[in-house]
């Protein structure tokens, strides 16, 4: 069978993140208005990560742009664990901070388990901790982490209700993989949450109706492990060297993925969802905070 001869539908992550940024803006102005309360995001960034400096300028501007505060602390790569959960502590306790959110990964020495617990539950904009996690798992309200929760509305805007679905998630992390095989587990799917050690995996990826992968390895999963017919939402980001340049590329080989119903380009899919939800998150937990049940 010749898999490169047609194209799937391309879901526009850009567009869509767009269209819910221009929204949420508008939700902020009301928020306002409503409670003479500007809503804020706080963002820490330990040490000088190139890729970390890139997103946090990403979340800095975005946040200014849906009209919201942004605050940024930058400590050295060198701080001591006591600096950052006293900067944490501070962020907790200041009224004007309704999300906080400590950019990983973390310097060596710092054990981002320790950070995730210290931040307030109600603030933690990322879903990281454990009780928001809990939360999650047990079908209450908490604050979703932003990349499955981007993924989750790129699906449901695309195929509707995803009752009954089989949704195969490849990639087992507390920040992508867990709460993913969560979010549709709740959205009514039969879920089956692969990852390295699965035996057979692209016997597994081919019973999918949806395919989330979030491996962060480049290009893994093969169009022959894809059913025809599948909706397919690539999510790790992964730099590679082409000669003396680098490309983006996905962790599905995206050109051998003609025959699917629909797939996420990389660029321009998950990633931009990702910065969205975080305001989304931050609007949700200003809400929660000022006894908004909207
Ligand atoms: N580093 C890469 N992605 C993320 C994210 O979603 N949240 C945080 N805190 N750090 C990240």
């Amino acid at each position: 069978m010749d898999i490169s001869a047609t194209q799937p539908v391309r879901i526009d992550g850009k567009a869509f993140a767009s269209r819910m940024t221009t929204r949420l803006g508008t939700e902020v102005v009301e928020v306002i208005t409503n409670t003479g309360h500007v809503p804020g995001l706080a963002v820490v960034l330990v040490g000088d990560d190139a890729a970390s400096q890139v997103y946090v300028r990403s979340k800095h501007r975005a946040t200014l742009t849906a009209g919201m505060r942004s605050f940024e602390y930058r400590l050295p790569s060198d701080s001591p664990e006591t600096s950052l959960l006293k900067l944490i502590s501070d962020l907790n306790a200041d009224p004007a901070v309704n999300g906080i959110l400590v950019q990983l990964p973390l310097p060596q020495h710092l054990d981002p388990a320790v950070v995730i617990e210290a931040i307030d539950p109600a603030k933690d904009v990322d879903g990281f901790h454990e009780i928001n996690a809990g939360r999650l798992a047990t079908g209450q309200d908490a604050l979703v982490p932003c990349t499955p929760l981007g993924c989750l509305m790129l699906l449901q805007d695309h195929l509707g209700d995803l009752s009954g679905l089989h949704a195969v998630v490849v990639g087992r992390s507390n920040i992508v993989g867990k709460p993913m095989a969560q979010l549709l587990l709740g959205a009514n799917c039969t879920v089956t949450l692969a990852h390295s050690r699965s035996r057979d995996l692209p016997s597994i990826c081919r019973t999918a109706d949806i395919l989330v992968a979030a491996v962060g390895r480049p290009e893994m999963i093969r169009g022959d492990w894809i059913q025809p017919g599948a909706t397919v939402i690539a999510v790790g980001i992964n730099r590679v060297s082409h000669g003396n340049q680098t490309r983006l590329v996905g962790d599905v080989a995206f050109d051998e993925t003609g025959h699917v119903a629909a797939v996420t380009p990389v660029p321009g899919g998950v990633g931009p969802m990702t910065i969205a939800c975080l305001l989304q998150n931050t609007l949700t937990a200003f809400r929660r905070q000022n006894g908004i049940t909207a």
